[in-house]
């Protein structure tokens, strides 16, 4: 199956009240392992790639023929979407000239005026080429490809002002955060989260900083209208405790266990556990 836009399936989980992954990727086996894992769930998934990735996988253009290549050699049949995280105007632009089926341009950091005039003109270039486009109000805290930031809890307003563009998904900050959450973390601002739902017409809202959140608060957040979830981290973890795991226990010493494709196979296995847990957390199983 090609790459779609994550439009339908987004729509559909949004009225139908589950969430669809977006599993970021890193390298070979990590997209391999994602689509593996989306297959055998017979779940849609998202494949996010954030600008510092798609540098490190030598640009977007080769990590869109990649994806292509691995979904018709594996006989992927279940809808993937093939999405830029966090992206600049720029970036979002050139993903889309190379192939990429959907898109975020994140104009959290402007103000509200430019968020809105850029977010503009990137659904006008994207509607017609038939991708999808995330769109962000207030930020996301954390550090994520080196960029930290405090988070801002978004201005439901605002959001219905940005939602009211024709955009596909919005990712609204909401006390969520990239990689690990502090112990005194205060959870997800609910009350704001459930305004937002009310107030952007049934749009998908996005939670970004999907690792470690409380399986009932992600319930929650679905409940209130999120339906696609963001993750990236935990897979990270997951890969690097099981690959330490390999090395530790000496099993590269051991035949031709210093092959990289045995080396990194506990990594990949990881990762498949990780994302069939999320997925059927996410409720998305069976929903291809
Ligand atoms: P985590 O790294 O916290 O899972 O967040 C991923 C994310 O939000 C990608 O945009």
């Amino acid at each position: 199956m090609p790459l779609v836009s994550a439009k339908d399936m987004l729509n559909k989980a949004r009225k139908e009240g589950y969430a669809v992954g977006q599993f970021n990727i890193n390298n070979l086996e990590w997209t391999k392992a994602v689509l593996t894992a989306a297959e055998e769930m017979q779940s849609p998934v998202i494949l996010g790639v954030s600008e510092g990735a798609g540098k490190y996988m030598v640009g977007f253009n080769t990590v869109s023929a990649m994806v292509k290549a691995m979904m018709e050699t594996l006989n992927i049949t279940v809808p993937v979407a093939l999405h830029l995280d966090h992206g600049s105007f720029d970036a979002a632009k050139a993903c889309i000239e190379a192939g990429f089926s959907s898109v975020m341009f994140d104009g959290s950091h402007y103000p509200i005026d430019e968020n809105i005039a850029k977010t503009k003109e990137i659904v006008a270039y994207a509607e017609e080429r038939g991708i999808s486009v995330e769109a962000e109000v207030g930020s996301i805290g954390g550090e994520e490809d080196g960029v930290t930031g405090e988070g801002e809890v978004a201005d439901p307003e605002e959001c219905r002002q940005i939602a009211s563009l024709g955009i596909t998904m919005l990712a609204a900050g909401i006390g969520n955060i990239h990689g690990k959450y502090p112990e005194n973390w205060q959870g997800l601002d609910m009350e704001v989260l459930k305004e937002i739902g009310e107030t952007t017409d049934k749009i998908p809202l996005v939670l970004h900083g999907g690792t470690g959140i409380p399986d009932a608060m992600v319930a929650e957040a679905i409940s209130y209208g999120v339906s696609k979830i963001n993750v990236n981290t935990e897979c990270q973890i997951a890969f690097a405790e099981a690959v330490r795991g390999y090395i530790e226990a000496d099993k590269d010493k051991v035949g031709k266990g210093f092959d990289p494709r045995k080396l990194l196979h506990p990594g990949y296995e990881a990762i498949i556990r990780v994302v069939k847990e999320k997925m059927k957390l996410f409720g998305s199983p069976g929903k291809a």
